[in-house]
């Protein structure tokens, strides 16, 4: 398995310039603060692979006190399909597991189906519901 291990603020820079890579930023979600949040947040953590000073893959993992949730699984487009994308993935259930937390859920884009994929090849289920969401900060 990769190297996995907590982000650390030097790491800022190299984990933004892969999320914008890989695009997984959008305006209404500032990358920076994200990571702040979930940080700060005390059950949530993000991690990084890095391979020669550089930043590789990520992921983020977090619990609301009932489920656990994984964004942000990102892999270097030059080293996809090597198995870091599963190796990452694994990392954040297993820190969730660890935490006592019972099932992993995430959150696919519509434009992003390509992905869904890479998720039912790590025993992942598509589960019909209505996602219903609102801004508190509007
Ligand atoms: C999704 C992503 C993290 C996968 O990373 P990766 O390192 O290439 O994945 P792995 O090599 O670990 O692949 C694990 C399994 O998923 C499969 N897989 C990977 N990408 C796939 C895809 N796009 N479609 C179908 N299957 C895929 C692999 O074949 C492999 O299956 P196997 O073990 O049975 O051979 C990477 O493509 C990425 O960063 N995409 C852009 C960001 C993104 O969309 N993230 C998800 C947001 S919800």
């Amino acid at each position: 398995m990769s190297a996995i291990r907590p982000f650390q603020d030097a790491d800022l820079e190299g984990v933004l310039a892969l999320w914008e890579a890989c695009d997984l930023t959008r305006p209404w979600n500032p990358p920076a603060a994200d990571i702040a949040f979930c940080r700060a947040s005390g059950h949530g953590d993000v991690f990084v692979s890095e391979r020669d000073g550089r930043i590789v893959g990520t992921v983020m993992a977090g619990h609301d006190g009932h489920r656990g949730w994984l964004y942000y699984v990102a892999v270097d487009p030059g080293l996809r399909r090597s198995g870091l994308g599963r190796d990452l993935t694994a990392h954040g259930e297993a820190w969730l597991k660890g935490l006592g937390v019972r099932k992993v859920m995430l959150l696919i884009r519509e434009t992003n189906t390509a992905v869904k994929g890479f998720y039912d090849a790590l025993g992942y289920e598509e589960e019909p519901r209505v996602l219903m969401t609102k801004w508190l900060d509007r």
